[in-house]
């Protein structure tokens, strides 16, 4: 039961979430898509509910449900996503949890691709917008942008030149090897990227991560 929320610190506050994964045709029956769970997005969602936030959640399809309370706007593709996202308004905090699909085909087939004997087929990719660099420099920019990276190699050196390319304020960097167990496991490890430096959290629960996450972003948002 999520109990008597819109009220807490963010009360009155509207924050945006994308979480979750994209999926990109190929064809009618085929898709690209990526290990996300959207586990840390929902519980991320959760938990600014829990303090009392406005949360409009902008979903990937995603193996957790979406929590009850939120604005749910579910979509398939990167194109949907930013569509949904450029639609939210008077967006206070912006959280960009969702594992976009960073290509996705050049022209989708309408129809089945078929075996058709004559050779193996070949997919031409097409780059998919940066959603959260797209709000970044957009007019109405949320007063908060917090963005994650994910990486396998490098982890704190590439996060840190990502806030600063996607111009967000803060990025969360996660090592999502598959040794971690990150991608779909109950626990996540992430350094908070900001300004003032890196914040290194213990690994926790993607619950907890929220929380604290949430905690910080009401601290910011005052
Ligand atoms: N992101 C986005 N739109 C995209 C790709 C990424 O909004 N098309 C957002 C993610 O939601 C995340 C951040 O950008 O908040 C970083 O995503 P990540 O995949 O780590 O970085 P990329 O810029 O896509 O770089 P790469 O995958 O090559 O490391
Ligand atoms: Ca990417």
């Amino acid at each position: 039961i999520e109990a008597a929320v819109n009220d807490g610190p963010l009360k009155g506050k509207h924050i945006l979430v994308t979480s979750g994964p994209t999926h990109e045709p190929i064809d009618p029956v085929r898709y690209i898509a990526n290990r996300s769970s959207g586990a840390q997005g929902t519980a991320i969602a959760r938990a600014l509910l829990g303090l009392g936030a406005r949360v409009t959640f902008v979903s990937g399809p995603a193996d957790v449900a979406p929590p009850i309370g939120v604005d749910l706007v579910s979509v398939q593709t990167a194109a949907q996503m930013l569509e949904a996202v450029n639609a939210a308004q008077d967006v206070d905090a912006g959280v960009f949890a969702a594992a976009v699909a960073d290509w996705r085909m050049a022209t989708a087939s309408d129809q089945k691709i078929k075996k058709d004997g004559k050779g193996l087929p070949v997919l031409e990719f097409a780059e998919n917008p940066d959603i959260l660099a797209t709000v970044c420099a957009s007019r109405g920019r949320p007063k908060l942008v917090v963005g994650f990276a994910a990486e396998t190699q490098n982890v704190i050196e590439n996060a840190t030149a990502k806030r600063t390319r996607k111009g967000c304020d803060w990025i969360v960097a996660n090592d999502v090897s598959p040794a971690t167990g990150i991608m779909g496991g109950a626990e996540n490890d992430v350094t908070l990227i900001t300004d003032d430096g890196a914040e290194d959290w213990p690994r926790m629960g993607k619950d907890q991560v929220a929380q604290k996450l949430a905690q910080r972003i009401a601290e910011a948002l005052g």
